[in-house]
């Protein structure tokens, strides 16, 4: 089976709840902590084994591309000044020349239709696709458990998660064939399904594996729900093609940062997480919490 060594990132989206922080930025360079969304998706691909990283852009995101370029001055500013922890932090923001490739969507059709904008580049491999949105803060990042479980199955998986049953209709949702635990085999897959018939409360979270069959299914794929061409949709086509579809259930702490609610949760998760911020913003976080308290 072939190693999965390219990832796309469709990063196409207006980031319209986000206005008006998303009017001049891209929501994936919005800042958890200090790093842009954008990096802990490129970190969890890299990890994961991905060398080539492919974005599915739009107008207005070429701070994006900016980001992912060298900054020579700055380099040279910091390097002057023997800034060498700084210098180390802007390395990981750097790309190797081919690594990465910027492709446009011209208009807004749907995530298929922004996977489907990649095709050549990916040509007749498996790729993994990493919606940006979703964070997932894991021990072992998620991609790379799923590169693992893909190893056994080939096939098609999908990242998943059991969410309340009454917001389901926000994701797509895996009907399921057979649960094995961590891996769920798929008979069907709903996206945004009505409140009353979703199949199950599993639901696809935003890291794919992905046969090349999918992008053949792209070709041809009509628009699903929303009116926009569905992901969903050409991987469920797969369904009962030969080639398995999966739902993992990967090990980590999902954020929905396209949420303004998840997006603060991640934040306060991630300065919780970190060193040098721990206590001191534990301690404002207590302190908040009792002053509510006395004011309840
Ligand atoms: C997309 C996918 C959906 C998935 C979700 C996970 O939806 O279409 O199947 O459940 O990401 O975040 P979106 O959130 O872009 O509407």
């Amino acid at each position: 089976m072939r190693k999965v060594t390219k990832a796309i990132f469709p990063v196409a989206g207006l980031g319209t709840r986000f206005l008006p922080a998303t009017k001049s930025i891209p929501k994936e360079i919005m800042t958890l902590v200090d790093r842009p969304l954008i990096q802990y998706a490129i970190d969890e691909a890299r990890a994961a084994g991905i060398t080539e990283f492919i974005f599915v852009t739009s107008r207005g995101k070429s701070a994006l591309e900016d980001y992912f370029d060298h900054a020579p001055e700055l380099e040279s500013a910091l390097r002057a000044k023997g800034k060498d922890k700084l210098l180390e932090v802007l390395e990981t923001t750097n790309m190797d020349s081919g690594a990465i490739a910027y492709i446009r969507q011209h208009k807004p059709l749907g995530l298929g239709h922004a996977v489907w904008c990649a095709q050549r580049l990916i040509g007749n491999e498996p790729f993994a696709v990493i919606l940006p949105d979703d964070v997932i803060s894991a021990e072992k990042p998620c991609l790379a458990q799923m590169v693992e479980a893909h190893e056994e199955t080939g096939g098609n998986i999908v990242a998943a998660m059991e969410v309340p049953p009454e917001k389901a209709s926000a994701y797509g949702v895996l009907d399921i064939a057979e649960d094995m635990g961590s891996l769920v085999s798929v008979k069907g897959m709903v996206e945004k399904p009505k409140a009353d018939e979703a199949p199950s409360n599993l639901a696809v979270i935003g890291r794919y594996i992905l046969t090349p069959r999918v992008m053949r299914q792209l070709d041809r794929a009509n628009a699903g729900a929303g009116g926009e061409i569905q992901l969903t949709d050409a991987i469920a086509a797969q369904i009962g093609s030969g080639q398995g579809v999966y739902g993992f259930r990967f090990r980590g702490q999902r954020f929905d940062c396209g949420s303004k609610a998840g997006f603060l949760q991640a934040t306060v998760a991630f300065g919780l997480s970190r060193d040098d911020l721990r206590d001191e913003f534990g301690q404002y976080l207590q302190d908040m919490m009792a002053l509510r308290k006395a004011a309840e």
